[in-house]
């Protein structure tokens, strides 16, 4: 068989190498991929956000099979057009893509449909947000509606705070278009749980949850980053409260999708707060997250591709789906300064032993050197019976890679593990 895998981040790393464990897989291509990527697939430069240029190349190679895994290009609408062509994919259509492409769209389905969530108002006037502000509650979190790369959620400790959040989003344009009308809700508190889930509109097969640690800076301080390490399972998502998401979120989710005409078909994320009032959405993701498919995908003990298809086919009911035991944890090395400003463009060095472990994000060969190319450079994955070891074998080969300008968070799994000892 001949795979396509749209994207070029840890992410697509790590659903390529899990694909590659099929023994039907002949090709993987990888669009656009990473220099990084590159030892385990065909890299082709044609971008994420090229529909036409990866829908004429999918057609060109007659590849039997499309993973979609990034979340612009299926809200553009790649896996329609992949599909028109005759290619079967795995990801949403744009129609049910739109849960993670619009926060006004996935609030507003909350609320119909009953699925716990932050209360909420949504704005596409500036001076009616900001005037609603001046009586809101406070801590209140301000996100731009549409896709700004996890950036675009502002949690505001005080109301000028909000304010500046909702002038930067409506007036000054900072998330472009996606900030054009904005979601203001209602702040909660609890631990912070990823459940990915595999469902093909019907039958939902939640993966194995995982915690993100989105802070660039040890202690969960610091900027916002695209997540800088995940570990798997989180200690703090007990059989009870997976089976309380069940009921209350995950079957309402893909129940309301289909009622309204928006069948999802794909990997659906639940990011979800454990509340002192009980679980509740905080967002929907349209794909895998990342990092946390590189904690997730380890430990899928059933073939990949397999699932991916029963996904597509709408016969994920017939596939019993295993998990290994134990754990996994995932370090990120990122450039220093990350996400704010920093250089890349360093001889990027990984141990033999090291890189079957090693998800490159953001990678690129020049005159046959691979060298560093971005904010995020890559991820090493552990998995151990204890999370404990996971986290040090985990650690003790990233800190192995050399590159300049290296700087990866010591402290992740550290909540995980305080946790776990009660
Ligand atoms: P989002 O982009 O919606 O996933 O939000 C990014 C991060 O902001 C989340 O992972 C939370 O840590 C935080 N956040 C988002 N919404 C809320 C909320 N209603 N209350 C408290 N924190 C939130
Ligand atoms: N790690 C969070 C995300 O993928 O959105």
């Amino acid at each position: 068989m001949k795979i396509l895998v749209v994207g070029g981040g840890g992410r697509e790393h790590a659903i390529i190498k899990k694909i590659k464990e099929n023994k039907s897989v002949e090709k993987i291509y990888a669009l656009p991929g990473n220099g990084g990527i590159a030892r385990d697939a065909e890299c082709v430069p044609i971008g994420a956000k090229d529909i036409d240029g990866i829908v004429g190349f999918a057609v060109e190679k007659a590849v039997d099979y499309a993973i979609v895994a990034p979340d612009d290009p299926l809200v553009l609408g790649c896996v329609d057009a992949l599909e028109a062509r005759g290619i079967p994919c795995f990801g949403p259509r744009a129609n049910a893509a739109i849960i993670e492409g619009s926060k006004a769209f996935s609030k507003d389905l909350m609320k119909k449909y009953g699925i716990p969530t932050a209360a909420y108002e949504t704005f596409s006037d500036a001076d009616a947000a900001l005037s609603y502000l001046d009586t809101a509650k406070i801590p209140i979190v301000v996100k731009a509606d549409g896709l700004a790369l996890g950036k675009g959620a502002i949690v505001c400790m005080t109301r000028d705070e909000a304010k500046d959040a909702v002038v930067s989003m409506m007036r000054e344009g900072k998330f472009g278009k996606s900030g054009e009308r904005v979601v203001i809700e209602e702040y909660m508190t609890g631990p912070e749980v990823s459940v990915l889930s595999f469902t093909d509109g019907e039958t939902i097969v939640p993966m194995v949850s995982s915690m993100d640690h989105k802070r660039a800076h040890d202690g969960d301080e610091g900027p916002n980053t695209g997540g800088m390490g995940t570990v798997a399972p989180n200690p703090y998502y007990t059989k009870e409260i997976a089976d309380v998401c069940m009921k209350t979120i995950f079957l309402p989710t893909i129940r309301a999708m289909k009622a309204e005409g928006r069948e999802f078909r794909g990997c659906l994320y639940f990011g979800l707060m454990l509340t002192p009032a009980g679980p509740r959405v905080v967002e929907y993701n349209c794909r895998f997250g990342d990092p946390e498919a590189q904690v997730v995908l380890p430990l899928l003990k059933t073939d990949l591709l397999t699932v991916m298809k029963a996904v597509t086919d709408g016969t994920l009911s017939d596939v019993n789906v295993e998990w290994c035991d134990g754990y996994a944890a995932c370090v990120i090395a990122a450039s220093d300064g990350y996400p704010t400003s920093y250089k890349s463009g360093f001889e990027l060095k990984i141990p033999e032993d090291v890189a079957e472990h090693t998800y490159v994000a953001g990678a690129a060969i020049e005159d046959g050197v691979l060298k560093t190319h971005g904010g995020r450079v890559l991820g090493v994955t552990a998995t151990a019976e204890t999370l404990r070891g996971a986290i040090e074998k985990s650690y003790s080969m990233v800190d192995r890679i050399e590159f300049e300008n290296k700087y990866t968070r010591r402290d992740i799994g550290a909540r995980a593990l305080a946790a776990e000892n009660g």
